[in-house]
């Protein structure tokens, strides 16, 4: 990657009788960045973030988000244009490679992924090792974890060559272990690719087929799937590709940092939440209970799952395009009247006119929709979450790539305000008197 942040003046950091210059850089768009990097040296003081609120951990140019104007870019092209007008094998090339592909780009670019998408025959071995009801992501850390036992001649992270074919392998091969991992969850055998389908309607027969009759794929259910995972694709430096950057930092191989990021999104505040909005309207049940379940969200009771975000302070773009999927998953399933839609298209209404939500700028995110949309397709709630990882593997690589090319990347080493005991001497087993250790240590 080539660096083009730009000097936009200086700011004066003023500590007791010491002033310190911090430069100030401007990107395309967005805010722009206090450089902090010399302040430690300069100033023997760390800046604290936790969670990292206000902190830019690196320079791309692979997604930007407007939190507050509901705007997610890739490569500069709007997420609703991509997903209305684009596929999911041209939003991979598009996030890897920084354009567009041409007629010839894209065919090829195809082609080379449905080279790869079977796996290696040992690698069913692994599955056989978990328990019938192992979580698909356990399974899914652990045998993305265990390709880089398999792909020897694509572990030197300096040659571009091994970057891409590791790449290339990860894409092509993510669907066929994330329908392996289900189809062992159900006890029905492995399903193989089959490579004159396209991405996502192979994908859904490998999760839906059976070898004792032919499945046929619906055209409406394959659309909605690449739509889904467009809309999961990239989101720039979210918890889990923060965490790929910080494996990677150190030279660590792809697929070992691209388990770290499922090994991430697992948790229930980062890719659980749609299974948790999907509970939380089948638990409302009907539209009357609305009222009492809002008054209960104000009241901190409940949290309106699927409402709110950490970056966007207005209604999540992707939220618009999952919301009408949604309707064209159930109209094709026939359940166009389907009570909990009812319910999640009543209490969108109720909180969007509310002004406890209005004011804390609490609007839908993606994930209101999609668990309804998800379950409607046939998936049980476990696979919500592989999904995801499937659809996000194409960011986190291409996220990974880009730092492993970006000449001002150093190994990630945040620092810490210590507030443990000072330096103590060591006490001898019979002489210690009490035990006062922590039980949350
Ligand atoms: N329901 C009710 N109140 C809420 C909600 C909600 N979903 N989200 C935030 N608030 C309130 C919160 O109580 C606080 O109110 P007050 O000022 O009175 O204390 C105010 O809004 C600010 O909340 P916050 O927790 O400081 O906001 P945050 O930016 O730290 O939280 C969030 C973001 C996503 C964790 C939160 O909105 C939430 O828990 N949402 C529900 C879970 C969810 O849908 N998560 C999916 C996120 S999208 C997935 C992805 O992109 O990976």
């Amino acid at each position: 990657m080539e660096n083009k942040i730009q000097a936009n003046g200086e700011a004066k950091l003023t500590i007791g009788d010491a002033t310190y210059d911090l430069p100030i850089y401007k990107g395309e768009i967005g805010p722009d960045v206090l450089d902090i990097r010399k302040l430690y040296a300069q100033s023997d003081m760390f800046t604290f973030d936790p969670g990292f609120t206000s902190t830019a951990s690196c320079e791309s140019q692979i997604t930007y988000i407007d939190g507050d104007k509901g705007v997610l870019l890739h490569r500069g092209y709007p997420i609703d244009q991509l997903a209305e007008e684009s596929n999911f094998v041209e939003l991979c090339y598009l996030l890897l490679k920084g354009e567009l592909p041409t007629a010839g780009e894209y065919a090829e670019f195809k082609s080379r992924i449905n080279q790869h998408t079977m796996v290696h025959d040992q690698l069913s071995n692994f599955f056989r090792g978990f328990r019938r009801d192992a979580h698909p992501m356990a399974i899914m850390v652990g045998v993305v974890g265990a390709l880089s036992a398999f792909y020897h001649d694509s572990l030197d992270i300096n040659d571009p060559k091994q970057r891409e074919i590791a790449s290339i392998r990860l894409i092509a091969k993510i669907p066929t272990i994330a329908a392996m991992a289900y189809k062992y969850s159900i006890g029905q055998p492995f399903v193989s690719p089959r490579n004159d389908l396209d991405y996502s309607a192979n994908f859904l027969r490998m999760c839906f087929a059976v070898p004792a009759e032919d499945y046929v794929v619906n055209p409406v259910m394959a659309r909605a799937m690449d739509r889904i995972f467009m809309l999961h694709a990239d989101h720039e430096q979210n918890a889990s590709t923060s965490t790929v950057r910080l494996a990677g930092s150190s030279g660590a191989n792809p697929f070992a940092c691209i388990a770290a990021g499922i090994a991430c999104l697992w948790g229930p505040a980062h890719g659980g939440a749609n299974e948790a909005a999907l509970n939380m309207l089948n638990e409302i049940g009907s539209v009357d209970n609305i009222p009492e379940f809002v008054e209960g969200v104000k009241s901190k009771k409940y949290r309106l799952m699927g409402f709110g975000h950490r970056v966007y302070k207005n209604y999540d773009p992707r939220a618009k395009v999952m919301q009408k999927t949604c309707h064209e998953v159930l109209n094709e399933v026939g359940s166009g009247e389907d009570k909990i839609l009812q319910v999640a298209m009543e209490l969108e209404k109720v909180a969007l006119n509310d002004p406890y939500f209005v004011e804390r700028k609490l609007y839908p995110n993606i994930d209101f929709y999609s668990g309804i949309t998800l379950k409607a397709m046939g998936f049980p709630t476990e696979m919500f979450t592989v999904l995801f990882a499937l659809a996000r593997t194409v960011g986190w690589i291409a996220q990974w790539d880009e730092m492993t090319t970006d000449p001002s990347q150093k190994i990630g080493r945040p620092r810490q305000i210590y507030t443990g005991h000072g330096q103590r001497d060591y006490v001898s087993l019979s002489e210690r008197k009490t035990g006062k250790a922590l039980t949350n240590a």
